[in-house]
Order: C-alpha cells, then structure tokens, then sequence
C-alpha cells in the first residue's frame, strides 16, 4: 500500500497505541481518518499527534462507537478508504471475565460491523491489533512462534482470538484481502516529547502504568504479583516493547500489505528480550531518580513466569527491529507522567 491519495481507517485512533501510530503514519506520508467512541480515551490525543507530526492541520476524527454501523458507513462514503488499522476494543482482563458480554459484544460485533462495510465498499487491506495472549498459556511454548499453539484463558483472550478467526474466514470467503494480525507483546513507553502517552482512565492493571503511578505518588506502593516463578529473580519476566516501535511496526504492516498479495498473515511484535518484575521497576526508579516501594504478593491467577516473544519472522519479513531499549521506555514514560500526572485531563 503507498500513501498515495487515499485515507487509512484508524478505530480506535484515539487510544494509546492508535495515537502514537498516527503520527507515525502521519509523518510517513499516508492520510488518516480515524473513528473512536472515547470509551477509553480523549481526543487530546489527536490533538497532539497533529501537533507532533510533519504534516499541517488537524486529524480528521468522528467519535463513532464501532456498534453504529449507520455512522461508520457514512465514513466510508466521506473518505476514499484503502486499508484500515483496527485498534478499536476494550482491554482489561479482570474487566473481561467480570462483564465477559460486555467484552464479546463491544469486541466481536464492532469487528463483524467494521467487516461488513469493508466488505460493501470493497476495502479489503486490514491490520489488526492482536495480542500475545492469544497463545496457548504453556511454559513450553519459549519463546513464542507465530506457529505456536493458540488457547486463551479469559474473555479478553478470546474475543482477540475469535477477531483473528473471523478475519481469517473473510479473508479465506472472498478473492484480494490482505489481513496482518500483529500479536503485540507488552507495550510501554511515551512518545520522547513526554506529549503523548498512556492515559488510563481507571486504576491500572498493567504493570508498568501502575508503577510510573507510583513513582509518582498517585498510588502507594507496587503489588509485585508472586516471587517464586522460576526466573532471574522469581518475579514474572515479559517482553516490552516501547510504544513508538510499536507504531513502526504497523507502518511496516501497511507497506507489506501494498508489496505483495499477503492473503492472511500473523507476526509478533516484541523485542524478543524478557525483563523480570523488579528489572522494570528499578529501571523505573532510575528514570524517575528515586526508589519506587513494592510489596510482594501472591501470584495472579492465570499468569505465566515468562511470556518472551521470537520476533524473526517479523524481522525476516517486516524489517521490524525494535529501536528502543529499557532505558528509553523508562525514560520516555517518566516524561509522560510526570509532565501529565493526570494524562490528557492536565
Ligand atoms: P486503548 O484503550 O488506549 O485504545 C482502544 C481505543 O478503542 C480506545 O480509544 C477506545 O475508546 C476505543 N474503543 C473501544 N471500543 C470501541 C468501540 N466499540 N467503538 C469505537 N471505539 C472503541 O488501548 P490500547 O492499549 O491503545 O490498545 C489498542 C489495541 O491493542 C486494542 O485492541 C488492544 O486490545 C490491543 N492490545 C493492547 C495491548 C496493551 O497492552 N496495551 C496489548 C496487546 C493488544
Ligand atoms: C506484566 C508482569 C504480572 C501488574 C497483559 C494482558 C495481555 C496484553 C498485555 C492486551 C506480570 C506483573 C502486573 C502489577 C505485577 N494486553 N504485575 N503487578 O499480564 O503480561 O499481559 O497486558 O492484549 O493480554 O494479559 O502484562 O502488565 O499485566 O503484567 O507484578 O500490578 O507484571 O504478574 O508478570 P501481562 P501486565
């Protein structure tokens, strides 16, 4: 795909990820047009990918909730669309096995609507936001493969799981689709500006919004969850990725999805490189120039002691390599937080 004239569809655009990727893509040349409900996030955000990016003027945005499929519709008659980038979904895990309807109507029917007016404007280049949680939980599985075993143990995991089968099957139904899951890692990190960042809008359950909310004071102190996985130091060991490689990562999507027919495809994003609990928060402390208090707790329930990505495949066939090492993620966060303790609403 080049970025001729036409428009990318970014849902979800306004939220962590699809923000910073529209700078990218903006800064990359393409034209983006992006659909959010702001269930999980501000228009701010938009805001300052323009201001950020090379490109004048402001992104276009239509606060759409993936359900209406009247007002999505009109999107695609506005636009001249040629791909989409679909981030739109909700995220939390505990949230997911609480409301689990909640999870698969949001998730799966806002996908099915998002299909079915590709399928009647004849767009047929997706890249869809995928999760490492999609594989199967087995400690033997290290490090992660594309081709290894699926199997999701929440409502969250498996609304992802089902998005990927449901695009699989419409790519497989109709001839010239071209689909990419990307299965991220962990994603952390700011934009280096420390003007865009992760901005939640509840307590936080991923590890590190919730120690830059410590090292801030906003919360008291970080629950570290189990200190017997059989890893460096006990603590559980994942692979993070900075945001702003991940955004690189769906620009090198985009462009293999215009280099050749791909029909469907699936890559990891992850550096490949695993850091324990307590790695992340003294990197954490290092940034931010003070300690960062932590308790040990008891494990939580369905978590693995390492989740550490092979990122060859993407490296082979995206030229994807992450940029950003530990220091910088750290950094970078710090920035964010503490320019924007409260994110978008400062
Ligand atoms: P986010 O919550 O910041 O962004 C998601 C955006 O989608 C939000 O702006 C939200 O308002 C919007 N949205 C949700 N439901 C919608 C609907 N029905 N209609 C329109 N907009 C809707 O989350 P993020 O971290 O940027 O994640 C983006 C995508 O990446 C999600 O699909 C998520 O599942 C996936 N993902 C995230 C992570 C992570 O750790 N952040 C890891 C793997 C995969
Ligand atoms: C990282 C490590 C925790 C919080 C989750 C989702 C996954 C994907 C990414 C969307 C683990 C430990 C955490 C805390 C802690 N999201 N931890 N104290 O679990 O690898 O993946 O986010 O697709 O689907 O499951 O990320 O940041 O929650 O945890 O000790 O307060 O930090 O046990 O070892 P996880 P995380």
């Amino acid at each position: 795909m080049t970025s001729a004239d036409n428009y990318i569809l970014v849902t979800g655009g306004a939220g962590y990820i699809g923000s910073h990727t529209i700078l990218v893509l903006l800064n990359a040349g393409y034209k983006v047009v992006a659909v959010d409900n702001l269930s999980n996030s501000s228009r701010e955000s938009l805001n300052r990918a323009a201001r950020l990016s090379n490109v004048e003027g402001e992104v276009p945005f239509h606060q759409i909730d993936l359900q209406d499929v009247q007002s999505l519709r009109k999107v695609f008659q506005k636009y001249s669309i040629k791909g989409v980038i679909h981030f739109a979904a909700l995220k939390s895990v505990g949230e997911s096995v609480e409301k689990p309807l909640l999870y698969y109507r949001n998730n799966i029917t806002g996908t099915l609507n998002l299909l079915d007016v590709m399928v009647e404007f004849g767009v047929k280049d997706i890249v869809f936001s995928s999760s490492a949680t999609v594989y199967k939980a087995d400690p033997k599985n290290r490090p992660l493969k594309e081709d290894c075993d699926l199997g999701c143990i929440n409502p969250y995991g498996r609304t992802k799981y089902f998005m990927e089968s449901i695009i699989k099957d419409v790519v497989d139904s109709q001839e010239g689709w071209n689909a990419i899951m990307l299965r991220y890692f962990n994603p952390t990190g700011a934009h280096p500006s420390g003007d865009m960042g992760e901005d939640p809008q509840e307590i936080p359950n991923n590890l590190m919004p919730y120690v830059s909310q410590v090292a801030i004071g906003k919360l008291e102190k970080v629950h570290v969850f189990g200190n017997d996985y059989d890893t460096i130091d006990g603590t559980g060991v994942r692979d993070y990725i900075h945001v702003m490689d991940l955004a690189e990562g769906h620009l090198a999507a985009l462009k293999k999805l215009g280099e050749k027919k791909c029909g469907f495809d699936v890559y990891n994003l992850g550096s490949g490189t695993g850091y324990s609990v307590l790695e992340m928060i003294r990197a954490m402390s290092k940034a931010c120039g003070h300690d960062i208090p932590y308790i040990f707790d008891k494990r939580r329930p369905g978590d693995l002691g390492t989740v550490v990505c092979d990122p060859s495949k993407s490296e082979a066939e995206l030229g994807f390599k992450v940029k950003h090492g530990l220091e910088e993620m750290c950094a970078d966060l710090w920035r964010w937080q503490s320019n924007y303790p409260n994110g978008y609403n400062d």
